[in-house]
C-alpha cells in the first residue's frame, strides 16, 4: 500500500474529469507542515496554466470531481491552488491493521517487474580492496536488496578488473619468484606487498618491464602458462574480496563475478559492429569514436578510443561489450552502474554510443549512479594514519574493535562473547550506515566518533532504538502472532506514528527509483524518533486492555519496519544491546 500513489491516481482522475490533459500530473507529496495536512497535491497550478484557466477556480472544479471521503476527513484548497489532504484516523488504523497482518508490510510488488542489471563493487583485482571500494559495494548492495524486495529480477554484475596492463607486471613478478624457487602462493597472501614489489621491479628494471609487456600480450592471446599463473593470482584476489564481502554482510557471491576478461572474445566484434555503422574514425592509428554530443564550446571532442595502435582494446571497449551482453543475453530493462563520479564522462559517452550502435533497446534505461569520495578530516581522500591507502579489511577490523570497546564499557557485566558479537554488528553497521545515510552524490568525511555515536542519524542509534522496541514487546509477554484487534489512532503521537509507518513503501520505492539509500536512512531515523515520542506520551504496558493491545501492535509494527528497513540496507539487528 502506497498512499502517495493512491492519492496521485485519484486526484489525477479528478483533474482529468475537470478538464486537464490526460497526462497532467497531480504531484502529490508528503506535507512538510501539519497545518498543510498529511499530503498535498501541487499539480493543479501547472495544469490550470496549461488549460489557460484560473488556478483556484480549477482547483474548485477538481474538488467537485474528487471524492476522498473514505480516507480523508478534510480536503482543502490552499494558497494559489494547492490541495491539502487530511487523512482520517480510523482509515489510518485500518491500513495499519492490514499492514501488520501482511507478510511484507503490505508492500505491493512492482508492476511491471523489471529485469535490472546492477554493476557494483567491481574492484580491480591487482590490489586488495580499499576504502574507495566501500561506497559502490554498500550502496549498490542496498539498492539491489531493495529492488529484489519490490519483486524485480535483479542480476548482480561484479565487473572486476582482471585484464589490464598491470597484470603483465604481476605475471612477470610471479615468473621471477618461480625462477628463484620462491613460494608464489605465500607471497600472494599479502596482495598489497606483492603489488608494491612488482611495481618496484617494473619501475626500476628495464628487462623486467619489457618482459611484463610481453606477458600481457601472451596472456591476452591465451598462452597456457600465463593463463595458469594469472588464474592463481585471480583466485587469491577474489578470495580476498569474498572475505571482505562476508565481513561487510554484502550479498555478492562468486556467481556474480563477471570479469573484464570474460568479454575478451567479444572485443573484435564490438569494433567491427561500430565500423559497419561508420561510427569509427582512425586517429594516428587508433580507432576512435567522436560523438558530436560531447563537443566542448570550442567544438573539440574527447574521443572514445576503442582500439589502440597495435591492436590493444580498452576499458571502454570492454564496457561496450558488457552493455551489449546485458541487453541481448541478460535481457535487461534497466542497467545501473554504481561507479565513482569521476567516471561520469566515460559512462555518458558509452551510453550514447551503445544506443547509436543499437547495442541497447531505446526503452532500456541506462543509469550511472555516481558517488562522491570518502574524505579524511584533512579534507583530502581518506588515508591511514601512516598515509597509505586504507585497506577495507583493516578498516572493518578496527570498526569492530572500537565498537567492542564501547560495548564493554557500557555493559561490563556482559559475557565477552556477547560483547564481541554486539561489537561486530555495531562496528560493521556503523561503517556502512555512515556511508549509506549520506547523499550518494556528495563527498563525506570518515569520522569514527560520529559514526559510532549513539546520538543522531547513526547505526548505533537505530540499532539501539530497535532493541528497545523489541524489549518493550518482549516485556508484554504476549503471543505476537495472535495479537489482533483494532489499531486505535487517537493521541497525536499515535497518529504521527501511524502515518509514518504507512509511509515505508514510499521510502523504499524512492530508493529503488533513484538509487539513493539515504532516503531510507532518513525515514528510519525519523521513525525511531517518532516512536520514542509516542512511547513517552502513550503508556503501553499499563494501559487498559484494548488500548494496550492497540499500542502493542504499533510497537510491533515499528519493530518490524525498523528491522525490514535495516535489512534492506544490509544491516543486521540485535534483540539486546
Ligand atoms: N574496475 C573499475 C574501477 O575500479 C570499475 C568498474 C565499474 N564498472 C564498469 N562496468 N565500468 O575503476
Amino acid at each position: 500500500m502506497n498512499i502517495q500513489t493512491l492519492l496521485n491516481q485519484r486526484i489525477q482522475a479528478a483533474m482529468v474529469a475537470a478538464g486537464a490533459d490526460a497526462d497532467a500530473p497531480a504531484l502529490v507529496r508528503q506535507s512538510a507542515k501539519v497545518q498543510f495536512g498529511d499530503y498535498q497535491a501541487n499539480g493543479i497550478m501547472g495544469a490550470a496554466k496549461k488549460a489557460g484557466s484560473n488556478p483556484r477556480e480549477f482547483a474548485t472544479n477538481v474538488l467537485a470531481q474528487l471524492d476522498l471521503s473514505d480516507l480523508a476527513d478534510k480536503v482543502e484548497i490552499a494558497g494559489p491552488g494547492f490541495i491539502n489532504i487530511f487523512l482520517k484516523n480510523d482509515w489510518l488504523g485500518s491500513q495499519l491493521g492490514t499492514l501488520r497482518q501482511s507478510e511484507r508490510l503490505d508492500i505491493s510488488p512492482a508492476e511491471p517487474a523489471q529485469t535490472v542489471v546492477v554493476d557494483y563493487s567491481s574492484p580491480n583485482l591487482a590490489k586488495e580492496m580499499h576504502v574507495g571500494h566501500l561506497r559502490s559495494t554498500v550502496i549498490g548492495d542496498a539498492v539491489v536488496r531493495t529492488l529484489e524486495f519490490l519483486g524485480h529480477k535483479v542480476i548482480r554484475q561484479n565487473h572486476v578488473g582482471d585484464w589490464g596492463t598491470q597484470f603483465g607486471m604481476l605475471l612477470a613478478y610471479m615468473e621471477r619468484l618461480r625462477a628463484a624457487d620462491a613460494q608464489v602462493s605465500m607471497a600472494l597472501s599479502d596482495l598489497e606487498t606483492f603489488y608494491r614489489e612488482a611495481k618496484k621491479c617494473f619501475d626500476e628494471d628495464e628487462t623486467f618491464s619489457q618482459r611484463a609487456r610481453e606477458l600481457v600480450v601472451e596472456l591476452q592471446s591465451g598462452d597456457e602458462l600465463c593463463i595458469k599463473l594469472w588464474n592463481e593470482f585471480i583466485e587469491v584476489s577474489l578470495q580476498h574480496c569474498e572475505e571482505t564481502y562476508q565481513m561487510l554482510g554484502v550479498s555478492l557471491a562468486r556467481q556474480d563475478v563477471m570479469p573484464e576478461s570474460a568479454y575478451n572474445d567479444d572485443l573484435p566484434s564490438v569494433v567491427s559492429d561500430l565500423e559497419a555503422q561508420n561510427l569509427i574514425t582512425e586517429d594516428q592509428g587508433a580507432k576512435c569514436v567522436f560523438l558530436e554530443e560531447f563537443a566542448n564550446k570550442d567544438g573539440e571532442i574527447t574521443p572514445i578510443i576503442v582500439q589502440k595502435t597495435g591492436g590493444g582494446f580498452l576499458y571502454a571497449t570492454t564496457d561496450l561489450a558488457a552493455i551489449r551482453h546485458r541487453q541481448r543475453v541478460l535481457g535487461a530493462n534497466r542497467v545501473l552502474y554504481f561507479v565513482d563520479a569521476r567516471q561520469s564522462l566515460h559512462f555518458q559517452q558509452m551510453f550514447t554510443l551503445a544506443r547509436k550502435a543499437g547495442f541497447v533497446a531505446p526503452t532500456t534505461e541506462l543509469t550511472h549512479m555516481p558517488f562522491g569520495t570518502v574524505m579524511g578530516s584533512d579534507g583530502k581522500p581518506f588515508k591511514t594514519r601512516s598515509g597509505g591507502v586504507a585497506k577495507l579489511s583493516a578498516l572493518l577490523e578496527e570498526a569492530q574493535e572500537r565498537a567492542f570497546q564501547l560495548v564493554a564499557e557500557k555493559n561490563p557485566d556482559m559475557p565477552e562473547a556477547e560483547q564481541r558479537n554486539i561489537g561486530r554488528v555495531v562496528g560493521i553497521a556503523s561503517v556502512k550506515y555512515a556511508d549509506l545515510s549520506k547523499n550518494r552524490t556528495s563527498d563525506y568525511v570518515f569520522n569514527w566518533d560520529n559514526m559510532l555515536s549513539f546520538e543522531g542519524n547513526t547505526a548505533p542509534y537505530l540499532l539501539y532504538a530497535y532493541s528497545r522496541v523489541a524489549s518493550i514487546v518482549r516485556r508484554a509477554e504476549v503471543d505476537v502472532a495472535t495479537l489482533t484487534g483494532a489499531i486505535l489512532v487517537e493521541a497525536e503521537q499515535e497518529r504521527a506514528l501511524a502515518v509514518k509507518l504507512c509511509q515505508f513503501a514510499e521510502a523504499i520505492e524512492q530508493v529503488a527509483a533513484d538509487g539513493m539509500p539515504h532516503f531510507l536512512c532518513a525515514y528510519l531515523y525519523d521513525l525511531a524518533g517518532i516512536f520514542m515520542s509516542f512511547y513517552e506520551a502513550c503508556p503501553i504496558l499499563n494501559a487498559e486492555a484494548e488500548v494496550k493491545n492497540s499500542r502493542l501492535q504499533l510497537a510491533l509494527t515499528t519493530a518490524a519496519t525498523l528491522q525490514q528497513g535495516l535489512s534492506l540496507l544490509g544491516i543486521e539487528t540485535l534483540e539486546r544491546m
